[in-house]
């Protein structure tokens, strides 16, 4: 196996509500205090301060967005610096609800990218194929030219403490889990990727995780192979019993 650290990261969204948020991460707290993985949890901005005084030292908290400016006027946005200087350590960018529900371009990803690069907060980046994609044979090649287009002008050493979520958008909060098999062949393009626009060192040093539908039940298929990391998790992660046992299967990744 991989000595790649293990990342599972609980994506709450829109969900929540200020009590319910300090619960959770207690709950995921002593969760991860028995693992051998890195994980982080992205609950809604305006509960970001309340989640970090919750947190254990071993779970961090992070952003499920950054803007593309550094700062100015751009109502209702919040920026990689800010999200740095409360005490987030990374940050979501490219969330397929961002990309398809809110028309994120690559360009404007790329550019939320070196924000969050710049500010010294971990980027995961999330790309992934429609159904339309999948069905007509594009999938890989869609997955491709979302990473040339994203990762482009951002150089090797300032990427390096990137992860990469792959998250096919027929999967996500559908119940409809990408199979082991197609997951892992997605991150193997993902990792041809990064050898082709950077070096063979660095893909195989990147963590590349899966996104869509994950539960306590199939988590430890996905994450015993070897392509996959961990996890991206946005309903199981709500449940602190469910997010647990991904967790756990995670973990169980790393030899003893
Ligand atoms: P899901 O969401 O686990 O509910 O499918 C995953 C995500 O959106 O990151």
């Amino acid at each position: 196996m991989t000595s790649r650290i293990p990342f599972v990261g609980g994506n709450w969204k829109m969900n929540l509500m200020r009590r319910e948020v300090g619960e959770l991460v207690r709950g995921v707290s002593s969760a991860v205090a028995d693992s051998r993985v890195e994980c982080a949890v992205y609950p809604s901005f305006v509960y970001l301060p309340d989640a970090i005084a919750a947190a254990s030292a071993g779970l961090s908290v992070g952003g499920q967005d950054c803007s593309d400016e550094l700062r100015g006027a751009f109502t209702g946005q919040v920026s990689a610096g800010m999200l740095k200087d409360i005490g987030c350590s990374s940050v979501l960018i490219g969330h397929s609800e961002r990309r398809h529900g809110l028309g994120e371009s690559d360009a404007l990803i790329s550019r939320k990218l070196g924000r969050a690069l710049d500010a010294a907060v971990m980027p995961v980046l999330c790309v992934g194929e429609t159904l339309a994609h999948r069905e007509s044979g594009v999938a890989h090649a869609i997955i491709e030219s979302q990473l040339r287009a994203s990762l482009a002008g951002h150089s090797e050493a300032a990427l390096a403490r990137l992860v990469i979520a792959y998250e096919p958008v027929w999967a996500i909060g559908t119940g409809r889990t990408a199979s082991a098999d197609d997951a892992s062949e997605a991150h193997d393009t993902i990792r041809r990727t990064l050898a082709v626009l950077y070096t063979a060192r660095f893909s195989e040093a990147i963590r590349v995780i899966y996104g869509g539908s994950v539960t306590a039940k199939n988590a430890a298929d996905l994450f015993s192979r070897e392509a996959i990391d961990g996890g991206l998790i946005g309903g199981a992660s709500l449940v602190a019993a469910d997010f647990a046992q991904i967790i756990a299967a995670a973990s169980a990744r790393v030899r003893r």
